[in-house]
């Protein structure tokens, strides 16, 4: 153990922060785990973000040395890092590779049909014409279908970006997230339906905005932001008038209303706000947090993640937020991450008895050179003692090492 470490019992050791590393369970802190973005009461550290996240928070932290990935007995026992591992490339859950491929394959033809029709309403909103409610509501009820019988796939293309046409494929982004934690936390179809319209056509006033102001890389002028303000106003007013349930036409015209009652147009506070709005608020800020935009450089998912836990009860409805982080997950499907052999890889499956290590696709060398598709399931790659011998290191953007989601998303399906 380094000097530094301090044996606390069988189990434990007292760590300064300085010295922590992936693969360390923290199983307690020198504060209260209240008011730290940590979740869980206990984790294993994953990413060299979350060591920065404990450094600003704490002095030193407890490491439960029989749940570390990395042996802590001795400093001349690493058996995670010494030990070979040329050899992960052996197992290849190749069925894992061929569900996402069936599910992305199954969900596509009603996805793309949905941003066409949602562009094509958009057109006409543009033009000072009414939505058609009956067209945008048949096509979210395929669309919902779809969910229903591969919610992951949906979750995946929720994840790939591009960076064009951001107003119509964000509103897509949030509305299938929309109906993909609706279905999780068990709401009726109806309440489903009315999340995936909701993330549709909450941002529809934005439409009426100029994009000078849209766009505007510094901050908005008073003027600007009263204009911009606006946006719920114009949303309520189409909606209603184009003939869209009270839930979506609320969600709309609420969504910018925060918990703390500073938000706008209403400055509701907490559950003043109709529900449907307070998500919509949660997916709206995910999505913008994690895409592309001209003004702000994108978040990976764990930055997101923190940013709204560290604004549950003040910017976001606090269940919510917790319920939607416990919905995403650690690594979500279509994530790309660093492992720790310097690999980079793409999530495409789950493990549902070992979250923090899932199934991958590694697409680049530990040079972070292009390199022949691999499939790894990190949970099968372990020592003698069942230890797992490869990590993620750290989630990357999409882009990181010129790899996009969209492109990898593309040879998934065409091979
Ligand atoms: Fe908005």
């Amino acid at each position: 153990m380094n000097q530094h470490a301090t044996r606390v019992n069988d189990t434990t050791i007292r760590v300064p922060v300085s010295l922590l590393k992936p693969g360390m369970f923290v199983c307690r802190l020198d504060r209260p785990w209240l008011g730290t973005p940590f979740l869980m009461q206990g984790f294993l550290i994953q990413t060299n973000a979350e060591i920065g996240t404990l450094t600003d928070l704490c002095n030193q932290v407890y490491v439960d040395t029989q749940k570390s990935l990395i042996s802590l007995q001795s400093q001349k026992r690493k058996r995670f890092s010494r030990r070979p591992i040329d050899d992960h490339f052996q197992y290849t859950p190749a069925i894992d590779r061929e569900i996402a491929k069936t599910g992305l394959k199954s969900v596509l033809p009603v996805y793309s049909q949905t941003v066409k029709t949602l562009r094509s309403c958009f057109q006409e909103y543009a033009k000072n014409q009414l939505i058609s409610a009956p067209i945008l509501e048949q096509q979210i009820d395929h669309c919902l279908n779809a969910v229903l019988l591969n919610g992951p796939a949906m979750a995946w293309l929720s994840r790939v970006k591009s960076h064009s046409q951001y107003t119509s494929e964000h509103s897509m982004h949030v509305s299938m997230l929309a109906m993909v934690f609706a279905v999780h936390c068990g709401w009726s179809k109806e309440e489903a339906r009315n999340a995936g319209l909701a993330g549709l056509l909450f941002d529809l006033g934005k439409l009426r905005i100029p994009q000078q102001i849209l766009n505007k890389p510094g901050p908005l002028s008073e003027s600007e932001w009263e204009l911009f303000h606006d946006h719920p106003k114009w949303g309520r007013y189409y909606l209603e008038k184009s003939g869209f349930n009270h839930s979506v036409v609320e969600a709309a015209y609420y969504h910018h209303e925060r918990p703390d009652g500073t938000g706008y147009p209403a400055k509701r506070v907490g559950s003043q706000t109709p529900i449907l709005a307070r998500l919509i608020r949660i997916l709206d800020s995910f999505d913008a947090i994690t895409s592309y935009r001209s003004y702000a450089q994108e978040k990976t998912i764990f930055e997101a993640t923190k940013l709204l836990y560290r604004g549950r009860g003040t910017s976001y409805d606090q269940h919510l937020v917790d319920q939607f982080i416990a919905m995403i997950g650690v690594y979500p499907v279509g994530t790309i991450v660093e492992l720790s052999t310097g690999e980079i890889a793409v999530v495409i499956g789950q493990n549902n008895d070992r979250k923090l290590l899932p199934k991958v696709s590694v697409v680049r060398d530990k040079n972070k050179n292009p390199t022949r598709e691999k499939l790894v399931n990190l949970k099968d790659i372990v020592d003698e003692n069942g230890q797992a011998r490869i990590a993620i290191k750290s989630m990357l953007n999409d882009g990181s090492f010129g790899l996009y989601m969209k492109d990898y998303t593309k040879q998934l399906l065409i091979s």
